[in-house]
């Protein structure tokens, strides 16, 4: 199994490229499920992620390939003959599986899913896909053990989420393009992945309004009107949180490009709020840090608020600024598994229920750490930076599935980090 190996490094400087989102581009390529023909995707990620649901869609019977000119360019081809049923242990390996719900529903009127798989954060519930699709005219029959629904006919609803949960204003958007009348879906989310799947399925021919706002309103349209287009990737706001990270505790100068500071507004303010110059430029974020951290305390919410995604690499900068920061997680209770990885590196968290007390120390040390999800994967690659000695971090199959060469990415802002195998 490969390992990332870390020594500490600083200052940083150059410039980082960060890809499309993957929170995003698993949603468009289901989105090819909508029309028949070649569909293509530019500025895609080299995620496992990627592979996975390249692979889920073949199963389904769309063909997904790389362009042989260009790996960043996906060409998925629709041929119509679409299956309503996915191999459980691909369904079973991302969160993003559950975006079937409401294509396969709108296309296909059935849909027969095993339980989504995804980071493990403790409960993920899907009760508010059902209740928005149920409105709509789905019957779900939960004595399957499957997700498992019908619709002869889906019909326009006002649905109002008790949460603007990311997956289930998706799945309603999707599941509304087909069905008679108007949907609204009211305290939607309006991360700006989600405004992307939006943005694509206009441009494929869907009647949607108020994207990126709390109410998203669509409006049915006739099955088999939605043509094929080729549609840019939204950038990874994650990823670039994370040279932004790497070079706020490493010290530098960087510029993170491809993804956009309004995307990253709050998160900007709070980095910035902990010491370092942080401004926009055309095309992305410049920092410039001495790696000198002072603390804040900070707290997760839907966006525009600061993502759960980034909070390990928050998490991280506290470590070594100076003060105590606390962080309050209000999506996943259960978000806080890397704590003890980090402490293994002899960062001073405290966890209570949904908080962090995070008490700064003056430096890390290396240590052997595994990475528990994506995110907190990336996070221990940063704290490494910080870290005397040697860090080495196992479970790198868990930031391949989101990241696109993290190593080669910090490597090239002068990072002392290689991958080995064995
Ligand atoms: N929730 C419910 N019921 C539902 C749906 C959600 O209670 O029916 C709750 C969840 O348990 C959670 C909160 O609502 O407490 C937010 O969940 P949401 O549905 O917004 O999240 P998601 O769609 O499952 C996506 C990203 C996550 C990201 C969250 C929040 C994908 C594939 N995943 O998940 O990304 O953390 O939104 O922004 O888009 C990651 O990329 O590492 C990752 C975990």
């Amino acid at each position: 199994m490969d390992r990332i190996v870390v020594h500490k490094s600083g200052p940083l400087s150059g410039i980082v490229d960060v890809p499309g989102a993957k929170n995003s581009v698993l949603k468009l390529m289901v989105a090819s499920l909508f029309a028949e023909g070649c569909h293509e995707l530019t500025n895609v990620p080299g995620i496992s992620d990627v592979d996975t649901m390249g692979r889920l869609l073949g199963a389904l019977g769309v063909r997904v390939e790389h362009s042989l000119h260009d790996p960043s360019v996906l060409h998925l081809t629709n041929n119509g003959n679409i299956r309503t049923q996915a191999p459980p242990e691909l369904v079973e390996s991302i969160r993003a599986s559950i975006n079937l719900l409401g294509p396969l529903l709108a296309c296909c009127g059935r849909v027969r899913l095993d339980l989504p798989g995804g980071d493990d954060f403790g409960a993920r519930p899907i009760d508010m896909h059902i209740a928005g699709l149920t409105a709509m005219g789905a019957e779900f029959d939960p004595a399957t053990g499957f997700i498992e629904a019908r619709a002869e006919a889906l019909h326009g609803a006002d649905i109002e989420l008790d949460f603007p949960s990311v997956g289930a204003t998706e799945n309603i958007v999707t599941a509304a393009i087909h069905a008679s009348g108007v949907t609204t879906i009211r305290h939607a989310a309006r991360e700006p992945e989600v405004a992307d799947l939006c943005t694509m399925l206009v441009e494929m021919g869907a009647n949607i309004s108020g994207i990126g706002t709390s109410v998203i309103t669509v409006e049915g349209v006739e099955r088999g009107s939605l043509r094929p287009v080729t549609h840019a990737v939204v950038g990874d706001r994650v990823q670039a949180a994370t040279y932004l990270a790497a070079a706020a505790v490493a010290g530098g100068e960087v510029t993170v490009a491809g993804s956009s500071a309004q995307h990253m507004e709050v998160l900007l303010r709070r980095m910035h709020d902990m010491g370092p110059d942080i401004s926009a430029v055309p095309g992305g974020v410049r920092i410039e840090s001495d790696g000198y951290l002072r603390a804040v305390d900070i707290q997760t919410l839907p966006y525009p608020g600061i993502a759960t995604d980034y909070k390990p690499l928050l998490v991280t900068m506290l470590a070594v600024a100076e003060g105590i920061g606390i962080v309050t997680e209000n999506l996943y209770p259960g978000r806080f598994r890397y704590v003890e990885e980090l402490s293994k590196l002899g960062a001073d968290i405290r966890t209570d229920g949904h908080h962090a007390i995070i008490r700064g120390v003056d430096g890390l040390r290396g240590a052997a750490v595994s990475a528990p999800d994506i995110r907190a994967g990336a996070a221990l690659v940063v704290a490494g930076l910080a870290a005397q000695g040697r860090t080495t971090i196992s479970g790198v199959d868990h930031i391949d599935r989101g990241y696109d060469d993290i190593v080669g990415r910090l490597c090239g802002i002068g990072a002392a980090v290689e991958r080995v195998t064995g």
